[in-house]
């Protein structure tokens, strides 16, 4: 039996619907999409899926949760583009682990333009893996990135040439360690050839093109020759945390698909590069490189690519638990 949508605070059922369909299109490792929700009197409770983690990518379960804190920060931006508050609890109960955070509706708030277009950004994201424009994103919008990242208590460094050289070099020495791993290129080609009718996983149509003028390692594209120097190089931000435990996380995922969807809005395309960060050498040394202050959660790759088509998704009976089912 599929779990009911019941009104949740001061959603009707049909809103409770719109805003868990809102929290389903975020991105994930893979197109996992490792969450399931659960509705009650409590409000509207996000749980990690343990039957989708990564276990050679994603062995400790960082890329799970901060695919799961974008789904969180759709739903805060849909609840909010309603007029109402999302009073949000993270991690509310210490033996359940696996319940990440509970979103009650509570008292009406101002509809908020900001959180109106951004919710409007939601439908229109899309991972871009195509080659980018020659055209340099503008400061302006730069400057808003960050505070994108810091409004959710996160932070964009600014790199300077020479770290960004070293960040080039550390995703193409992570790229080979991976390359070379056969557990992980299992699992990966496990995600990445779906059939087309699974409602998971990332299609061979997202892939992008395989042109060779790529300006860095784009991983689910395919196998790639190392990339050459571009004329005109993409922006290239670091998504960091100040600290790296699950709370610290489920940060940094709302901060990182708060920055995608300001990106989306002011017309940038973006990409993940997450190869650094989930082999632990290179991440330890990009976090050196970055002066040793923050701990780099996810790289992204923004600027103005071409038309790219759309990833499934699981439908929400799939990801809607009756609570007693996961507690039992
Ligand atoms: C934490 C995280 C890491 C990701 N890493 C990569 C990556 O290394 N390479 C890549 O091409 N896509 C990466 N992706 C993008 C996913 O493949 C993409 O979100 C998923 O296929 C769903 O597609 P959509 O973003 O277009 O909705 C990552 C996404 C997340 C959330």
């Amino acid at each position: 039996m599929n779990p009911h949508v019941g009104p949740a605070g001061r959603l009707s059922s049909d809103q409770v619907t719109s805003v868990l369909r809102a929290a389903t299109l975020a991105p994930s490792t893979h197109n996992t999409q490792p969450w399931l929700f659960s509705t009650d009197g409590e409000g509207i409770k996000l749980y990690a899926d343990p039957d989708r983690v990564l276990p050679v990518a994603d062995a400790d379960r960082r890329e799970l949760v901060l695919s799961c804190g974008a789904a969180l920060v759709n739903l805060r931006i849909a609840i909010r583009a309603l007029g109402v508050h999302p009073a949000t609890t993270m991690f509310p109960r210490r033996d359940e682990p696996d319940l990440l955070a509970v979103v009650l509706p509570t008292t009406a708030a101002p509809v908020d333009a900001r959180s109106v277009v951004l919710a409007h950004a939601i439908p229109r994201r899309h991972t871009n893996r195509t080659p980018f424009a020659a055209k340099a994103v503008p400061p302006a919008i730069v400057g808003l990135l960050r505070h994108a990242a810091e409004a959710e208590a996160a932070w964009l460094p600014r790199l300077d040439e020479r770290q960004l050289a070293g960040l080039h070099a550390l995703i193409q020495e992570s790229h080979l360690v991976q390359s070379a791993d056969p557990a992980f290129l299992a699992e990966w080609q496990r995600w990445t050839r779906r059939a087309p009718t699974r409602r998971d996983g990332v299609p061979f149509a997202a892939g992008g093109t395989t042109a060779d003028d790529d300006s860095w390692v784009l991983r689910d594209c395919g196998d790639r020759a190392a990339p050459a120097t571009p004329a005109t190089p993409p922006l290239v931000v670091v998504v960091g945390s100040f600290g790296d435990t699950p709370a610290d996380r489920l940060r940094a995922g709302q901060a990182m698909q708060r920055v995608l969807l300001t990106a989306t809005t002011h017309g940038l395309d973006a990409s993940f590069i997450s190869q650094p960060i989930e082999v632990r050498a290179t991440r330890l040394r990009l976090r050196h490189l970055m002066g040793d202050g923050l701990w780099p959660q996810i790289v992204l790759r923004l600027g103005y690519g071409e038309p790219v088509a759309w990833t499934p998704r699981r439908t929400l009976a799939e990801v809607l638990v009756d609570r007693s089912s996961l507690s039992a």
